[in-house]
């Protein structure tokens, strides 16, 4: 009789953490609208419009880009692989990096936007200038990010 107890409470127990497992996963989507206090780009820029056609050749680039080869590093880290902001080095941070998945939030920040945030990064938060990469990648990036949303 004992032994059922025991075995009914551990089963009970197996259940619930993996309810909270499957509860915690719904957080990983990020939050959605994001709150966003990131500094306006200057006039010369916040106009700019993506120049490149929305192609896949150009989301491919900027995909490995993205995952990959931009240094000083690759933005999944912080930005997540599936784009949700939740990358592995994102948890410490404040403000946290773009959920570039959120349509609500990303539909609000124009290209121009995007392109010098990346150039130039963001002063005062963890999102790093990437002012070698040409403006051809940045564009490339951008088309990617455009397409998680
Ligand atoms: C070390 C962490 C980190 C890395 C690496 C990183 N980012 Fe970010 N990123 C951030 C954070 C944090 C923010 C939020 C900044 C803010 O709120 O102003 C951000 C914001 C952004 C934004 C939002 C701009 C806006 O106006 O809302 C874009 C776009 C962006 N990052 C693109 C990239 C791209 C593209 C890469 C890789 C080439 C990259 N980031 C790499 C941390 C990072």
């Amino acid at each position: 009789m004992k032994k059922n107890i025991i075995i009914l409470t551990l089963s009970l127990l197996i259940k619930i953490s993996f309810l909270m497992g499957v509860s915690s996963g719904n957080e990983m989507s990020g939050d959605c609208p994001q709150k966003r206090n990131t500094v306006t780009a200057p006039s010369d820029y916040i106009s700019k419009v993506n120049p490149l056609r929305n192609e896949p050749r150009h989301i491919k680039k900027g995909k490995v880009l993205s995952h990959m080869k931009a240094k000083p590093l690759a933005c999944k880290h912080c930005h997540g692989l599936s784009g949700n902001g939740q990358g592995s080095m994102s948890h410490s941070m404040n403000p946290k990096p773009r959920n570039f998945t959120c349509t609500e939030t990303m539909n609000k920040i124009s290209d121009g936007q995007l392109f010098w945030i990346i150039k130039k990064g963001s002063k005062g938060t963890a999102m790093p200038a990437y002012s070698y990469l040409s403006d051809k990648k940045i564009w490339q990036i951008i088309l990617y990010i455009r397409s998680l949303s």
